[in-house]
Order: structure tokens, then sequence, then C-alpha cells
């Protein structure tokens, strides 16, 4: 039986007493969801110590939204994995859209950046997913194809035993479009089975998230399908009651 996951990304919004306030709502709901329901929400690093604080003993999870690529040292700017998880973070996305298409991030970085989470006992959410002229070109499956390949296929079992995947189409993020269930079953089994081509039957027990457009109104049709595991949530993570409502899209 795989972990069903709800994962809030806050991307860079709320101010750091916004963000323990959504924190709040969302622990004091949560005994409205399912126990089979695992919650993450992953703040801007500015509020990671204060929000980890305060859902300590609550059973929600807190994680990052991005990591260093090295362990330490001269980098301005940067939040290496070890910090984050000093502060009891439990999880840090790593691949995101946005970083990969504002900030650059290759299949290279990526791999130094998943090193230093698991050197740090930080369980990855990689995210893979294609973008609008991908998906009309019909190459959405060469493209979830390669993020795997290049970076999760360098994984030990070990590793990957603790890794999730948030399959995310980038046309759907922020957009209001979402793909359709069908659409996500689709891509999410053929995930499993680029997964199950290097790690065997450990793929069936790999949470694969959805992300894009994901809402209370849609959530338990997606959640639904055979290979969807739970939801990677943008803008509903920034409401506690429709972040809740989302959690209870499990059947
Ligand atoms: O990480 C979350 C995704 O980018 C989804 O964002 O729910 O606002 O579309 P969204």
């Amino acid at each position: 039986m795989r972990k069903k996951i709800v994962a809030g990304n806050w991307k860079m919004n709320t101010l750091p007493a916004e963000g323990v306030e959504l924190a709040k709502q969302v622990a004091a709901g949560k005994h409205t969801v399912c126990d089979c329901v695992s919650f993450i929400v992953c703040p801007p690093f500015t509020h990671l110590s204060e929000v980890s604080k305060t859902l300590e003993g609550t059973g929600i999870a807190v994680g990052a939204q991005n990591c260093a690529a090295e362990a330490k040292g001269a980098y301005t700017g940067e939040v290496a994995a070890s910090m984050i998880a000093a502060l009891g973070c439990k999880y840090v996305i790593l691949g995101h859209s946005e970083r990969r298409q504002y900030y650059g991030e290759t299949s290279g970085t990526l791999n130094r950046k998943m090193e230093q989470a698991y050197a740090n006992n930080l369980v990855p959410i990689y995210c893979v997913g294609e973008n609008l002229d991908e998906r009309e070109a019909g190459k959405h499956f060469d493209v979830v194809k390669a993020q795997i390949e290049e970076v999760v296929y360098n994984l030990t079992p070990e590793q990957f035993g603790k890794l999730v995947i948030a399959y995310e189409p980038v046309w759907a993020i922020g957009t209001g479009k979402t793909a359709t269930a069908e659409q996500a079953q689709e891509i999410h089994a053929y995930i499993r089975k680029v997964l199950a081509a290097k790690f065997g039957a450990a793929a069936e027990e790999c949470p694969i998230l959805y992300g894009g457009s994901c809402k209370p109104s849609n959530a338990a049709e997606i959640f639904a399908k055979e290979d969807v595991d739970g939801g990677l949530i943008g803008g509903a993570a920034l409401k506690a009651e429709d972040f809740l409502a989302i959690g209870k899209g499990f059947a």
C-alpha cells in the first residue's frame, strides 16, 4: 500500500507570521481528514524554523522548496541541505519546473542536490513534467523519461526507497488548466514503468504525486486513479480550508 501524500508548495508567498498562522490552521483541521493522508507543507526558507516549531507533534511534516548543490562554503545566498535538516525539515522539493525554467537547473545540478538531500536524511520530492509545446508535439513521455533517467537512475536502491516523485505538467501550473484524471493516470503509469525498468518491484512503492491547478473540486477524481498517490499543491495550499479539502479527496 503506497503512502497517500498531500504536499503544499507555498512558493514565494506569505510573510513569516502569515505562514505560521496558515500552518496552525492546517494543524487545527487535520483531524477532519483521514489519518491515512500524510500532509507536508513547504514554506519559504525564512519561515522554515517557525513553521517547524509550530507543527511539532502534529504529524504534519515540513519541507523546503530547494537546497544547495554543495555541502557548505562560499556560496552566497545558498541554503545547505544540512541547514534545512537542522530545522526539523524532512523533505525538500527538487527540480520544480520554476527552478528549471527561471534558475537554469539542469540534471547535472539536480544530481548534486539529490546527493546533498540524501546525505542529510531529507526525502526529495523530485519534480518532472513537460511544457505545453512538448505536450502538443506528443513528446511528454520522452521528456519525463529523460528527467528520470538523468537523475533518478543515478540513485542507489536504498535512496530510491526514500524518493517521492511529483509529475507536474508545466502547462497546468497556476493556469487553472488541470490535466484530466485520465491524462494524469496515463503518464503516472508510464513514470512507474520507467522507474520499474531500473528499480524493479520497488517502483510499486514509490509515491507519485500530481501537481498543476489541483483544487478541492478536482482532487478526488485525480486521486482516484490507480497510479496517483496524492498531490503537490501550489495556489490551493495557501488556504488551509482548500488544502485540507484536497486531503479529503482520497476515498
Ligand atoms: O508545486 C506546485 C505546483 O507548481 C502546482 O501549482 O497548484 O498553483 O498550479 P498550482
